[in-house]
């Protein structure tokens, strides 16, 4: 079957690396999605184990419209009753860019419609709609005329791992942390550190990835167990067969932070992760960093600019750039900041720079290879 796995701007190609070591063929990349063929087994996988992955649907209708009038008669012929109950409660989730609607509340509620009178020619009987705590979420996506009807297989989105009990006031999305790392092309092999580890996404998300633990490991609910096709012999294979595969890696993980509350915070996540033995913590300001980290790969999410004033956002991307210059020659770093001009205010020349999204907000990552003895800063 096909399937459409979304995900966050700039993470595409990443996530379309990635599935076909979960099983899925034919993926093709899309704006914040990848389509890709597979089975349950592999819908019931990327929702498990991909680390990019925002949420998997399942199309259950494609065509075309010229009015509300069609989408309501196409919507009456998919076979809701292969996926669903009467007694099932069920939520419609628009995205709609067309000129055929004025408002995206409106195609919502002809879906929901469709799908209530399907039933009731069927039965008498009509499910309910629940927004809050469907069973069933439908995603309703329209593209000028074109109509995709989806089932949403996971619910609430994946970055939402269940490790996470406390979060600062600008936490990275777990999603984009583990894309990040993927990006850097860190594997486990060589030393990490976030010194400026914040809550911890970083260094936790690379434990999972050192470790090879399933990020599905601490959720508790997929969308696709209320389907009636469900299979749970299915799914606890999958999940026995992905968490046989943990092992114990000889890896160093290091997170510091000047705040001794993000530290504590920081520990608490990376327990709840499995990872306290793993990820090393110090409450410790970058800025007075002692040199001797080598060889390895740094990510740093500084405070974002539009979080602090304007000087101390000059002072932190300048201070940034002369330790990185100074004390950690010989190893590669990440730096993710609000856009260029914080970026530029670094001093060093990024050999690489990505646009992404921290969720609804974008920002810009640049790559850094730091030679010893590279002399002085070079301004971009
Ligand atoms: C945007 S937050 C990091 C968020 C983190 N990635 C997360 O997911 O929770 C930036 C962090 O930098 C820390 N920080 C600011 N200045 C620092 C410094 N000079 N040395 C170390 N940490 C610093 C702050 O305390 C804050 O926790």
């Amino acid at each position: 079957m096909k399937l459409t796995a979304k995900t966050l701007y700039g993470l595409e190609s990443v996530l379309a690396a990635e599935l076909p070591e979960l099983g899925a063929a034919e993926t093709e990349i899309l704006n914040r999605a990848v389509t890709f063929t597979g089975s349950l087994e592999t819908m019931y996988r990327v929702n498990y184990c991909s680390r990019t992955a925002l949420s998997v649907l399942m199309p259950v209708g494609e065509f075309m419209i010229s009015s509300a009038g069609d989408l309501y008669r196409e919507a009456l012929k998919i076979g809701w009753h292969e996926f669903m109950n009467e007694d099932d409660t069920f939520s419609v989730v628009p995205v709609v860019k067309s000129k055929l609607f004025r408002h995206s509340g409106y195609p919502g509620l002809v879906l929901k419609d469709a799908i209530a009178d399907y039933f009731r020619h069927r039965s008498g009987r009509r499910p309910s709609v629940d927004p809050l705590d469907p069973v069933m979420i439908i995603n309703l996506h329209i593209s000028s005329s074109r109509v995709t009807v989806s089932l949403d297989s996971t619910g609430e989105p994946l970055f939402k791992r269940g490790y996470r009990a406390f979060q600062g006031p600008a936490p990275l999305n777990e999603i984009l942390a583990a894309g990040i790392i993927r990006l850097s092309g860190w594997n486990g092999s060589a030393p990490l550190l976030d010194p400026m580890c914040g809550s911890g996404t970083i260094p936790i998300e690379a434990g999972l990835i050192a470790c090879k633990i399933p990020p599905g490991k601490f959720r508790k609910k997929y969308a696709f167990a209320g389907w009636k096709n469900y299979d749970p012999e299915l799914f606890d294979r999958i999940k026995r067969e992905a968490e046989g595969k943990i092992v114990k890696p000889d890896t160093v993980i290091m997170a510091g932070d000047v705040s001794a509350k993000a530290i504590a915070w920081c520990r608490i996540n990376a327990g709840n992760a499995g990872l306290s033995g793993l990820v090393k913590t110090e409450v410790a300001d970058f800025t007075n960093s002692a040199s001797g980290f080598s060889n390895g790969f740094i990510f740093i999410n500084p405070p974002y600019g539009k979080r602090i004033a304007a000087r101390d956002s000059e002072n932190i991307y300048g201070m940034i750039g002369t330790v990185l210059k100074n004390k950690y020659y010989g190893n590669r770093a990440w730096v993710l900041a609000p856009d260029r001009a914080s970026l530029g205010k670094i001093g060093l020349r990024a050999e690489k720079k990505l646009k992404l999204f921290n969720g609804a907000i974008e920002c810009i990552l640049g790559a850094y290879d730091l030679y010893e003895g590279s002399g002085k800063k070079r301004d971009r």
